[in-house]
C-alpha cells in the first residue's frame, strides 16, 4: 500500500517534470530559432570560379580581390585611422618609418600579428595579397 502511494507520488512528479521539460523545450525551440537568426552570417564567401558565387554577383575571373583601400577601410582603419594602441597612423610619417622595414617584414608582421597588432588585423578572410594591398594603401598615405 505504502509502496503504491510512493509510486503514485513519483509518477505525479514525473508528469509534472515532463510537463516542465516540454515547456522548457518549446521555449528552447523558439530561443534556438532566434539565436540562429541572430548569428547567421551577414554575408557568405564564394570562391571565384565555383558555382556558389551565384551568377551576376560573382567576381569576374582573375579578380585580385578587394582593393587595398577597401580592406583598409573595413579592417584596418579602426586602429590605423586614429593610431590607437600605438598603431602607425594613416596619412602620417609613421608609415615612412615603418616602410623602412621593407614590405616583406611588414607583410609577415601584419599576417602573424605583432604586439597589439592582431594577426591579419582581424581580417581572417583577407588573402595575403589583400593584406599587402592594405599596407601599400597605408604606406602611400604617408606624408
Ligand atoms: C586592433 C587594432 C589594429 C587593427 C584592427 C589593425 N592593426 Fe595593424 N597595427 C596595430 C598596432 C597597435 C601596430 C603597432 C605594433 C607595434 O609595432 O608595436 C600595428 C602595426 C601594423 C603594421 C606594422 C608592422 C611592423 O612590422 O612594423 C602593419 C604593416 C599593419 N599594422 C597592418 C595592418 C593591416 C593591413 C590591418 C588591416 C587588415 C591592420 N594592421 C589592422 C593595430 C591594429
Amino acid at each position: 500500500m505504502r509502496v503504491l502511494s510512493v509510486n503514485k507520488f513519483v509518477s505525479a512528479l514525473c508528469a509534472l517534470g515532463l510537463g516542465a521539460v516540454m515547456v522548457a523545450s518549446v521555449q528552447a525551440a523558439t530561443d534556438h530559432d532566434k539565436i540562429i537568426e541572430r548569428i547567421k552570417p551577414s554575408g557568405s564567401v564564394c570562391i571565384v570560379g565555383d558555382d556558389s558565387c551565384g551568377g551576376a554577383s560573382a567576381a569576374p575571373a582573375g579578380s585580385a580581390g578587394r582593393s587595398g583601400a577597401d580592406v583598409y577601410a573595413a579592417s584596418c582603419a579602426a586602429c590605423h585611422g586614429t593610431g590607437v594602441l600605438g598603431a602607425p597612423k594613416f596619412g602620417t610619417s609613421d608609415w615612412t618609418d615603418r616602410s623602412a622595414k621593407g614590405m616583406e617584414t611588414l607583410l609577415a608582421n601584419a599576417i602573424n600579428g605583432i604586439n597589439a597588432m592582431p594577426p591579419r588585423g582581424t581580417c581572417a578572410s583577407c588573402s595575403d595579397d589583400e593584406i599587402k594591398g592594405a599596407i601599400e594603401h597605408m604606406i602611400d598615405s604617408a606624408k
